[in-house]
């Protein structure tokens, strides 16, 4: 597939600029580096635009940037913060339609996607976290005869976020409104392949932020990453991503010893009961391989399904994903676009050859697809069947349009086979018997478990992982902890000295 990008494809206007500077102290600047990184269109290999490779003396200037901006910001009221996250919401509202064009020629995705989740779903998130700006900061109170004590979360500082390329302004939105909510300043780095719809987000709303409280960072995670996140003025990281670079991310924090927000792969497991809905489950099961090309955390990869119900679920779900239409993602027609980059292209196709070798049977798809007057990486959605549970592809994330298979029969042994692994993240549970549902959901060792749904997701709802997919929860209340430090101020009520030395 080397020549897959070579062949012309149709150029599609293009909205973007020519090149893009870094978002710092309120100015768009060049980076040290004077390097430039293209932005594909990932379905034509269309360059749409250039960043700016950042470099470590860049992500120090931002760094002071929003070092400098943080004792006026996290002074602001809640009203004020509350008022600029309802106003970005309410700007992306009034662009959605853009702002979708966008994220579907920067990601590949589809266009119906794009319009009907990416976009409501982070306008959503700048809302939620609008209404969290005012308990952000509640703090308790502990008190006896002789003491009271007031406990105060407060902004934690300057923080450090870096995001990736698969949902690139809703990953965004998760990562901004909430550290904005507490008060705090922040350094954004996005992906070096997908940075363009965040970074014309952040054109549309660059009044209403004082200069340095947001910041954006653009460029390769090996050239900024360390620089960043060791920064002494940064108090915090979170990072969206692969667990590789996860675990460099804990390495890095360890220096000045800051806490993280991790957010990292998964193999998630969907069990489909012998009461399911079948209709339902094949649903969800098309949707979690399909939707985004697969390239999800939380996708629902390992299918078990019940023996008894396994062949009219295996040819319903066959008979669905060989129609879905795969296309150019900027028609409204098409249900699967292009992989997100040559390299995101590369390693799953490489896990279609592993599967190969593994003896997994491609119910469906099993190689890349080729679209009519596209350039781009497509990959046919992959229905892998004879797969065991220790295979490398029920084991690795694929982060493409690729489930596995398996069959069970007894609950306590789907329990153990779908917790057999390294991640914990999402999963999924089809079954009308509540009890069993219940059951299932309980078992499972993952942050998030959908039952009768797949990608039911809710703003409030905390998302995050157990085991190596990561800690801290995001996209709820819970997420504002991670933002805010606690402070303990303790003041006597007793007219006494203490008695410590003179009892
Ligand atoms: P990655 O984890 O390397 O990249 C994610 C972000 O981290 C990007 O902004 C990147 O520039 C940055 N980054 C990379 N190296 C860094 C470093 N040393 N310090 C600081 N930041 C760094 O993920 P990659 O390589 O793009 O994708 C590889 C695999 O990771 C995917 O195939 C998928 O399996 C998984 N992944 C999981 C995601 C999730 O949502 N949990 C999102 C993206 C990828
Ligand atoms: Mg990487």
């Amino acid at each position: 597939m080397s020549d897959v990008m070579e062949k012309s494809a149709a150029v599609a206007e293009n909205p973007f600029k020519a090149e893009y500077g870094h978002l710092i102290g309120g100015e768009w600047v060049g980076g040290s580096s004077g390097k430039l990184i293209d932005q594909l269109n990932p379905a034509t290999g269309q360059v749409l635009g250039r960043i700016q490779a950042g470099s470590a003396e860049d992500a120090a200037r931002a760094v002071k940037a929003a070092a400098d901006a943080f004792p006026a910001w996290s002074c602001t009221s809640h009203s004020e913060r509350q008022a600029i996250l309802f106003e970005m919401g309410r700007r992306l509202k009034e662009n959605a339609g853009h702002f979708a064009r966008l994220e579907t020629m920067g990601n590949g995705k589809h266009i119906v996607e794009s319009t009907h989740f990416d976009l409501p779903m982070t306008i959503d998130t700048f809302e939620y976290f609008a209404g969290t700006a005012y308990i952000a900061l509640t703090g308790e109170l502990e008190a006896d005869e002789e003491f009271t004590a007031m406990i105060y979360r407060q902004p934690i500082g300057v923080c450090a976020q870096i995001i990736p390329w698969n949902v690139p302004l809703l990953m965004m939105a998760m990562k901004i409104a909430p550290a904005l909510a507490c008060g705090n300043t922040l350094v954004l780095k996005p992906a070096e392949t997908t940075s363009l719809s965040v970074l014309e987000f952040f054109k549309m709303v660059e009044d209403l932020l004082p200069p340095g409280v947001v910041n954006v960072l653009t460029g390769y995670g090996a050239d900024v990453g360390e620089a960043l996140v060791t920064n002494n003025a940064v108090r915090k990281v979170a990072f969206t991503g692969s667990t590789l670079t996860g675990r460099k991310i804990i390495e890095y924090a360890a220096k000045n010893i800051i806490p993280q927000t991790l957010e990292l792969g998964g193999k998630s497991a969907q069990i489909v009961c012998k009461s399911a809905d079948i209709d339902a489950a094949v649903e969800g099961v098309t949707a979690s391989t399909v939707f985004n090309k697969g390239e999800v955390c939380l996708a629902g990869s390992r299918v078990f399904v019940h023996e008894d119900v396994r062949d009219e679920f295996v040819s319903k779900l066959v008979d669905q994903i060989r129609n879905v239409r795969i296309g150019d993602p900027m028609d409204w027609g098409t249900q699967l676009g292009a992989m997100a980059s040559r390299a995101q292209f590369d390693k799953v196709s490489s896990y279609l050859d592993v599967a190969q070798e593994e003896g997994a049977v491609a119910l469906t798809g099993g190689k890349a697809a080729q679209v009519e007057g596209q350039a781009g990486y497509y990959i046919e959605p992959t229905i892998l069947d004879n797969v065991n549970n220790d295979m490398r592809v029920a084991r690795e994330e694929i982060f493409g349009p690729v489930t596995t298979l398996l069959t069970w029969k007894n609950e306590e042994d789907v329990i153990r086979q779908a917790n057999d692994s390294p991640f914990g993240l999402g999963g999924g549970v089809w079954s009308k018997d509540i009890t069993e549902a219940n059951r299932l959901a309980r078992g499972l060792d993952t942050g998030c478990v959908w039952v009768n749904s797949y990608y039911n997701m809710k703003s409030g709802v905390p998302i995050g992982g157990f085991k190596m997919s990561g800690f801290g929860r995001e996209g709820s209340r819970e997420v504002l902890h991670h933002y805010t430090i606690c402070k303990s101020v303790v003041v006597s009520t007793d007219d006494k000295p203490q008695g410590i030395f003179s009892r």
